[in-house]
């Protein structure tokens, strides 16, 4: 795709669509695509703000020149080194030499690591600093962090812009809308979601510290380096991140279950129906080896309530299930409600390494958790009536309030 779309004055937007790599990060399942997107602005000077993935757009050059109408490009601001988003510097480096690279101390380094000596070219700037491009004017703010610790962002004072390199933005092609003015919050939350809780979400704190330093810009646009330009929803898309990055959820139910022989699949659908039957509607049940450990985790940040079941693997709980926890502690997720079940057949051991988890990530335990030998029998499935009623209350209650 070779999109040009202008977002104000001077401003253009340069999306390319990616719906070949199947893999982000060659980890992230990214069935809907991504977007690498690229801001230009034509003023007195001339200014690109982040470029693509190397080799993503083969006409990427020739739509900055057809934007720049042979002028020459002065400032290439680098808001984010990742190579999603530097891996056309060179190229552009190559087509106009005497660009100015616009980043921060942190950012220099990273990139003589992978372009070597830039001094030539580097033009530092510190938190607050500014350059004026005629009639607009950039100011820059580190957010490290957000995702790298080089990461910064560019406000654009007359349009009030924001360009928030990976902050905002979301996987998910851009299927015709360039900006949110026809494209809408709920087409992308989800997905907004499985990038914020697995990309960005183990430095919540650091977002938090980038919020509260952007609080006092009064923003309009935000131009995310992943998906649509957000302007009509833009404090939504804002809320959302303050949200997740407080580890703050939706009073909903995720059951997440290691199963081989269906025993402890049947024991999570008995708690999901129990829940049903006590009038709660927002259950989602997962089986740990069919779905990508990305949606799980999107899952968990979405659900106060998290209740995770596994069978016993050689003296311990299923591998998958095992990556998941790990994946947990990772994040650091904090503020969820915990229910544990496990079944076994000799030795047992799930509920052993999956007791260990709560115990490391200090989630609250709900419910006393539930064990069981084999099939779960009708009397084995009551033990579960405590956990899915404390759920259920607690839902209930924080609903009235
Ligand atoms: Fe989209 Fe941190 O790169």
């Amino acid at each position: 795709m070779q999109t040009n779309v202008s977002i104000a004055d001077g401003i253009h937007m340069i999306g390319v669509n990616d719906r070949r790599t199947a893999l982000f990060e060659n980890i992230w399942p990214i069935p809907h695509g991504v977007s690498y997107n690229s801001y230009v602005i034509v003023d007195e000077k001339c200014a690109m703000l982040d470029t693509i993935e190397f080799g993503s757009e083969g006409a990427y050059m020739e739509r900055v020149e057809t934007i720049l109408g042979g002028r020459t490009l002065d400032y290439l601001i680098v808001n984010h080194m990742e190579p999603d988003h530097s891996g056309e510097i060179e190229t552009v480096l190559r087509r106009y030499p005497n660009v100015k690279l616009v980043a921060n101390a942190q950012t220099r380094k990273i990139m003589s690591g992978y372009f070597g000596d830039v001094s030539a070219n580097f033009l530092e700037v510190k938190d607050g600093d500014c350059i004026s491009l005629g009639k607009h004017t950039l100011y820059f703010y580190l957010t490290p962090w957000v995702h790298w610790p080089e990461t910064m962002m560019t406000y654009e004072a007359s349009e009030k812009i924001l360009f928030s390199a990976d902050a905002f933005g979301t996987f998910g092609t851009l299927d015709g809308a360039m900006t949110d003015d026809v494209a809408d919050l709920t087409t992308y939350e989800s997905e907004m979601r499985r990038y914020y809780s697995n990309i960005v979400g183990k430095y919540g704190g650091m977002v938090q510290k980038a919020l509260a330093k952007l609080s006092g810009l009064e923003v309009k646009t935000l131009c995310p380096l992943h998906g649509p330009v957000w302007r009509r929803q833009a404090g939504d898309v804002i809320a959302l991140y303050d949200k997740w990055s407080r580890c703050e959820a939706d009073e909903d139910v995720v059951i997440i279950y290691a199963s081989m022989y269906n025993n402890t699949a049947h024991m999570a659908d008995h708690i999901a129906m129990r829940l049903a039957e006590q009038g709660i509607r927002n259950v989602k049940v997962y089986d740990v080896s069919k779905t990508h450990l990305s949606y799980l985790i999107s899952e968990i940040w979405r659900c106060r309530y998290v209740i995770l079941g596994s069978c016993a693997y050689n003296g311990t709980m299923f591998p998958l299930m095992e990556m998941l926890c790990n994946s947990i502690k990772h994040y650091g997720l904090k503020n969820r409600s915990l229910g544990l079940f496990a079944s076994y057949s000799f030795n047992g051991g799930g509920m052993r390494a999956l007791s260990k988890f709560a115990e490391d990530c200090a989630w609250e335990m709900i419910a006393e958790p539930v064990e069981v030998c084999g099939r779960a029998t009708e009397e084995n499935l009551a033990k579960f009536v405590p956990m899915a009623d404390a759920i259920a209350e607690r839902i209930k209650a924080n609903r009235t309030k």
